[in-house]
C-alpha cells in the first residue's frame, strides 16, 4: 500500500436493532380526545389494565395535570391516581407528571397562577426515564388536541415531540363528528400516526348513536378499537372489556 492509494474507511459490522433481532418492540401511544371529560383517562386506564394483563411492565404518564388537592401531605390529581392504579410500574409522581398544577383550569393559565412555565424539556426527559423502566407507556394528553401549554407550545406539539402513535377518544355526543374530524386532521397535519379511535358513550341514549359511529367509521382512516357503553360503575377493568387494543402497533403478544 502506497501513500497514493485511496483511503477507504474500515467497514464496521452493523448490529441489528433489538426489534429486528426478534425481540418484541415496545408499545407506546399518546391518548387524545375530542374534548375534556370525554373518557381519555378511562381509556388510558383500560389500556394499562390490558397491558398489565398481557404480562408487561406498563406505566401511565400524564405530563400535565391541572386540578390537584393535598391529602396526607401529598398532592393528588384524579387522572394521575387512576393511571398509577391501572399500571404496574411505580415511579415518583414528579416523573409521571412533571407539571402537576393545583388550579383546575386551562394548563397555561394554571401554570401562570403558580408561576410555573410548562416546557417540553422536563416532559421529554421524564418520558425517557419512564420508557427505561417500562415495556409499555401510555401518555394521556390534557383536554383536547390543541390545548395550549404555553404561548407557543400546545398538546399537539407535545405529541409531535414525543413522536408517538395517537389514539383518539371520541366522546359520543351531538357535535362530536366535527370535533373528531378536526382532531384527525390536526393529527395528520403533524405527520403523526392515528393508530386507532374509541367511541365512548359518555351519555345514556344518545339519539342516532349507531348512525353517528358509522359516520365516524366511514371518515376516520384508523381502526375503531371499540365502543364503551355508558357504564354504571366506570373502571379500567369494566371499560377494557369493550376494547380490542391488539390492532395497535407493537401491542404485546399474549
Ligand atoms: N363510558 C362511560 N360510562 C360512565 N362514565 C364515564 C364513561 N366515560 C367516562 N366516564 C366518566 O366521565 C368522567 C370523565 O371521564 P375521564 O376522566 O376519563 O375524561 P377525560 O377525557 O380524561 O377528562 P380530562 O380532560 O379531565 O382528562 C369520569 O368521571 C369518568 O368516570
Ligand atoms: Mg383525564
Amino acid at each position: 500500500m502506497s501513500l497514493d492509494d485511496p483511503v477507504i474507511a474500515p467497514v464496521t459490522q452493523v448490529q441489528p436493532a433489538p426489534a429486528a433481532a426478534g425481540m418484541t418492540s415496545r408499545f407506546a401511544c399518546f391518548v387524545t380526545g375530542t374534548d375534556t371529560e370525554i373518557g381519555k383517562t378511562l381509556t388510558s386506564a383500560a389500556m394499562l389494565h390490558a397491558l398489565v394483563k398481557a404480562g408487561v411492565r406498563a406505566c401511565g404518564m400524564k405530563p400535565v395535570a391541572a386540578g390537584a388537592e393535598k391529602r396526607n401531605g401529598q398532592w393528588h390529581n384524579d387522572d394521575c391516581d387512576q393511571l398509577a392504579a391501572a399500571g404496574n410500574v411505580s415511579l415518583p409522581q414528579s416523573i409521571t407528571t412533571p407539571f402537576l398544577l393545583q388550579e383546575a383550569a386551562a394548563p397555561h393559565i394554571a401554570a401562570e397562577l403558580e408561576e410555573q412555565y410548562i416546557s417540553p424539556v422536563p416532559i421529554l426527559a421524564a418520558y425517557i426515564e419512564i420508557s427505561a423502566a417500562s415495556d409499555a407507556v401510555v401518555v394521556e394528553g390534557v383536554g383536547g388536541f390543541r390545548v395550549p401549554l404555553n404561548e407557543s407550545f400546545d398538546t399537539a406539539d407535545l405529541a409531535e415531540q414525543l413522536d408517538l402513535p395517537v389514539v383518539l377518544v371520541v366522546g359520543m355526543r351531538l357535535g362530536c363528528i366535527s370535533h373528531a374530524l378536526l382532531t384527525v386532521e390536526a393529527i395528520a397535519n403533524r405527520n403523526l400516526m392515528l393508530a386507532g379511535w374509541v367511541a365512548n358513550e359518555t351519555q345514556d341514549d344518545m339519539p342516532f348513536i349507531d348512525e353517528n359511529i358509522q359516520a365516524l367509521e366511514d371518515r376516520i382512516p384508523a381502526p375503531l378499537l371499540g365502543r364503551i357503553p355508558r357504564l354504571a360503575e366506570p373502571s379500567a377493568q369494566a371499560a377494557a372489556k369493550y376494547l380490542d387494543f391488539t390492532k395497535l402497533p407493537n401491542w404485546p403478544a399474549v
